[in-house]
């Protein structure tokens, strides 16, 4: 797909030295862009970038170039513009990036991230309480970032780093032995966890030993009280059928399951490391690493009664991650909120000389708030996550029974734009902008929304299922409508890599918004079924890739492909 290009910039290269200076073909690669307006052409060359070298003036060296490319082989034609000089194809170049899209393979993709690993630790919930508002945005951001890695070639470790291990669950065991039981637990399942945990904290209020209860039973469940441990696998049980629900629902799997409880027996090493490379200080009885330099607060290594926190788990979780799959990138998907955590845990890695650490990545996103609202997830105020699917679906089959557009099982495609339609939401702006859920947004099939694109894909899908593709377009010359079409097309493998560099799915919801307009206006103004001929050989075969392509980015986002709506 890039010879025109080269040989483009083989004739330029030497034009340039045919002036006595000098360019070679790579330097005047980087220098082609490819502008945003397809009436400037399908490439440019800014030559203010050659006006040093020729000591000219950028607009009479285009023009000058421009005679350079009269019936260069491959385009149409060139123009001088303003101090550019645009080039566009001729139909041509058009049908075989076409015949590229149809084959749906894309070796840059492949190449890309060939032998490398990254891990990704993503959704991560604390156990014990179901799934929020607030988890939305790790679940389906670390999943789509997952995606889009492994569709540029990584192998990914999908990782949930599940909360199973801390105080709070010396609080449910004390809870659960005053106030519940194996049987009340079985039938009512998280629900139950959250309703003693709530009821510990009002408790606690009034009768403050319990805290110190709390932390005995915890400081039990460290030193192996079977007891104790088995109830705390229980409560693990109960969650994880509540978790694995949610995200099968959502088409997510984890490769690993290491919750924090696994990093217990690999933090006495690191504390040790951090004494002998003399990193650590006691300040008021505890243990910190001072980041002082950084203009950091100190990152918390031991507590006064010598218990570990957050960030000395963390720590000896990256260490015993790159010792077991040697990452080439380790990702975090949380909440801007912890971003500070973040930066922390890292310096200190680098401070203890892992060469690793400069492969650890935060990648943060805004808040989550539907209709306004925002989430409080400490007061009874919570939104849960399977509420919002709930609705979402049966919103979705409210519009869809409304429209009368389904034709396959309704309940299946509810399911799958309701859903869609949410994580479509969560994906479509950039990651840190705080994010307002509201239905209309959301769910309209005509908007920048889930629905649209999976409606979009439907409706080629159905063009496929209703024509017959045999080929045969070579001497067809596409109009501007297909042109534009093929060429947004010709953009997903770079649109995934630049998505992936910047971890940002929204590159790719834009991406597949655009093509979907353009793909819209295709349809409605060029007959496809009936044109006859070379002209629907062409058009079943631009249908084609479409359908491919937006296949593609519905998977690379976690969203159903809806071959009927
Ligand atoms: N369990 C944490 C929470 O719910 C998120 C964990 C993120 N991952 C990590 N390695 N710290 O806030």
């Amino acid at each position: 797909m890039n010879d025109i290009r080269t040989s483009i910039c083989e004739r330029v290269s030497a034009y340039v030295n045919t002036k006595g200076a000098n360019l070679s073909v790579d330097e005047a690669l980087a220098f082609l862009e490819t502008p945003s307006d397809s009436k400037l052409g399908d490439l440019a060359l800014p030559c203010f970038k050659l006006s040093k070298l020729l000591r000219a003036r950028p607009d009479g060296i285009a023009s000058e170039l421009k005679g350079e490319f009269d019936g260069f082989e491959g385009l149409e034609r060139a123009e001088a513009v303003g101090g550019y000089l645009n080039f566009f194809f001729g139909s041509a170049k058009y049908l075989t990036d076409l015949d590229a899209l149809i084959k749906d393979e894309y070796p840059i993709l492949d190449e890309y991230g060939k032998g490398k690993i990254i891990v990704l630790d993503f959704s991560s919930p604390n156990i014990a309480k179901r799934f929020h508002l607030g988890h939305l945005g790790t679940t389906v951001i670390g999943n789509a970032v997952r995606n889009i890695y492994k569709a540029c070639g990584y192998k990914t470790v999908a990782l949930n780093y599940l909360g199973d291990w801390g105080t709070q669950n010396g609080k449910q065991i004390v809870a659960f032995k005053k106030w519940s039981s194996r049987e009340r637990l079985e039938s009512e399942g998280i629900k139950e966890l959250e309703r003693i945990y709530v009821m510990f904290g009002k408790e606690a209020e009034n009768d403050p030993s319990l805290n110190d209860q709390a932390r005995a039973a915890f400081r039990e469940l460290e030193n192996g009280n079977e007891e104790y441990l088995e109830i705390w696998r229980l409560f693990k049980d109960i969650s994880m059928r509540e978790y694995t629900q949610t995200y099968k629902r959502l088409g997510i799997e984890f490769d690993v399951w290491d919750g924090e409880s696994l990093y217990t027996d690999k933090m006495p090493a690191i504390v040790q490391e951090l004494r002998d490379k003399e990193l650590l200080k006691i300040d008021d009885g505890a243990s910190i690493v001072d980041l002082s330099e950084w203009n950091m607060p100190p990152a918390l290594i031991l507590k006064r009664d010598g218990s570990t926190l957050y960030p000395t788990r963390d720590i000896a979780a990256a260490n015993y991650r790159y010792n077991t799959y040697k990452f080439d990138k380790c990702a975090y998907v949380t909440s801007a909120g912890q971003s500070l955590h973040f930066a922390q845990w890292f310096k200190v890695t680098e401070m203890m000389g892992k060469d690793w650490s400069k492969n650890l990545v935060h990648i943060p996103y805004g808040t989550m708030s539907f209709g306004g609202e925002k989430l409080a997830s400490r007061t009874g105020n919570i939104i849960l996550l399977n509420d919002v699917f709930d609705e979402a679906v049966a919103k979705a089959r409210a519009i869809i029974e409304e429209k009368n557009v389904a034709n396959g099982n309704k309940e299946e495609i509810s399911e799958a734009v309701g859903i869609g339609a949410v994580v479509f939401s969560a994906l479509a702006n950039g990651r840190i902008k705080d994010t307002n859920f509201t239905w209309e947004g959301t769910l309209s099939f005509e908007g920048n929304t889930g629905p649209y694109v999976q409606y979009t894909y439907a409706r080629a899908a159905s063009v496929l299922r209703r024509g017959e593709m045999k080929g045969g377009y070579e001497s067809y010359s596409p109009e501007s409508a297909e042109t534009e079409l093929i060429r947004k097309l010709s953009e997903y493998a770079e649109t995934v890599i630049r998505s992936a560099e910047e971890y940002e799915p929204s590159i790719v919801s834009r991406f597949a918004l655009n093509v979907c307009t353009l793909f819209n206006q295709f349809y409605h103004n060029c007959r496809i079924l009936g044109s006859g001929g070379e002209t629907e050989q062409f058009r079943l075969a631009l249908t084609a890739a479409t359908r491919n392509i937006l296949g593609r980015c519905l998977d690379l986002l976690g969203i159903k492909r809806t071959e009927e709506i």
